[in-house]
């Protein structure tokens, strides 16, 4: 019957190949010129270094991902949508968490900067500990999913080491703005929470925070990564980082739905900290709230769903359908761009206190 179909839960195997099949919006596993990360001096930002370091090493969540029950029969119960969906997010977010620990693990392992490696142990440690947790919430429902076989089934792709800079940067920083504006909705609306993993979640986003901090040290710490050519490479990230979030939520209806949240209003509320939290660190600012970034970001969605629908078709019809919607994706990434962006003044102090 097909109602009975419906709601079958997915299969292991089924989950695996998701995260294997790459599309433009999956989350990626990188490697970069290891020697130039050795040559980063953080002189310049030393005290605030000190400081943020000393915190991580206190290491204020060390028992917050303890387990201290089951999370057996919550995901089953879920409507079969909300369901699919959440396992999905649950998929993506493991993936995003584990990809940053072997990266940051890898980076650890090779330097031989003392600061780098110092930091990179306590991203690794953290990181770790936030994928092996969603892992044991997808155990619970039933769904083993060794982490250890993302590392063979991906590919790693090359990036220069300022580029992982301003990656790195983002994914922490919107990471946080993310889980922080759903804890924060969730307190409101205690009747939408409908997972025990939310309520890790505003400890959970503060290692993220501190994580981005220490990045936006890294950055800070070399004036030329501000300057010149490379804000337009930030333009570029931010915009990347801004549409691919985007389009990722918005094909998650029923889940927001479930949270009580509005996925466009969401989006832009996390933009908006995103964009604040960013002004430690980026001369430029994206103006989220501009009609033609918000006509632009909506195209955007529309030409990501024709490449999604270009997947499923065969042959030649395939080959054209894919062909104009990554022309369709490439020309509103372009129109995104293009739009003006506000200008910030670089504070003297890095390092600001996560207020929201
Ligand atoms: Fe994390
Ligand atoms: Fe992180």
């Amino acid at each position: 019957m097909p109602a009975v179909a419906m709601s079958a839960m997915p299969t292991t195997e089924v989950l695996k190949q998701q995260i294997v099949d790459e599309t433009i919006l999956s989350p990626r596993f990188y490697t970069t010129d290891f020697a130039a990360l050795d040559r980063i001096d953080v002189g310049p930002v030393r005290d605030e270094w000190e400081v943020l370091l000393a915190q991580m090493e206190a290491d204020p969540n060390r028992l917050h991902f303890r387990r201290r029950d089951r999370f057996t029969g919550i995901v089953e119960a879920l409507e079969p949508d909300v369901r699919d969906e959440f396992i999905a997010f649950l998929l993506s977010s493991m993936t995003s968490e584990f990809s940053g620990c072997i990266f940051y693990s890898e980076i650890a392992r090779r330097t031989t900067n003392p600061d780098i490696r110092r930091l990179m142990r306590l991203l690794t440690r953290d990181e770790s500990r936030h994928a092996g947790f969603i892992r044991d919430s997808l155990k619970d429902a039933g769904l083993p999913i060794s982490l250890d076989f993302l590392t063979r089934a991906k590919k790693h792709h090359y990036f220069r080491p300022k580029f992982i800079l301003y990656a790195t940067y983002l994914s922490e920083k919107i990471g946080y703005a993310r889980y922080i504006a759903i804890c924060r909705h969730l307190e409101a609306h205690p009747e939408n929470n409908f997972h025990p993993l939310f309520d890790r979640f505003e400890e959970w986003c503060n290692d993220e925070y501190r994580h981005g901090e220490a990045i936006a040290l890294l950055i800070r710490a070399d004036p030329k990564l501000t300057r010149g050519v490379n804000r337009l490479w930030i333009r570029f990230f931010l915009v990347s980082v801004y549409a691919t979030m985007y389009c990722r939520d918005h094909m998650r209806p029923a889940l927001h739905r479930a949270m009580g949240l509005d996925i466009t209003n969401y989006d832009y509320q996390v933009f908006k900290i995103c964009s604040d939290i960013s002004r430690q660190v980026f001369p430029i600012l994206l103006d989220t709230d501009n009609p033609k970034f918000r006509d632009a970001m909506e195209a955007m969605r529309l030409a990501s769903l024709r490449l999604e629908a270009a997947r499923e078709k065969a042959g030649l019809r395939k080959l054209i359908a894919r062909a104009g919607a990554s022309a369709a994706v490439g020309w509103t990434f372009l129109r995104l761009l293009s739009v003006r962006t506000k200008a910030n003044a670089l504070p003297a102090r890095v390092l600001h206190p996560a207020t929201w």
